[in-house]
């Protein structure tokens, strides 16, 4: 979960500073499509983890 919050925080970083260093919207956009996708897969790997904590490995998708 930890590399998908990096990926979030450096993704917005760059989004943020192509939009104002570059004017790019295009990229920007790209970078915040990204944005949303880790931020996708850290809801993922947190419900996995709080259905391992709680059910044990049966709990998860692949159980
Ligand atoms: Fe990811």
């Amino acid at each position: 979960m930890k590399s998908e919050t990096e990926a979030v925080e450096m993704y917005s970083k760059w989004s943020l500073e192509v939009i104002t260093t570059e004017r790019d919207i295009g990229t920007e956009q790209l970078f915040k499509k990204v944005v949303m996708e880790e931020e996708k897969h850290f809801e993922i790997f947190e419900t996995e983890f709080l259905n391992l904590q709680k059910f044990g490995q049966q709990g998860t998708e692949k159980g």
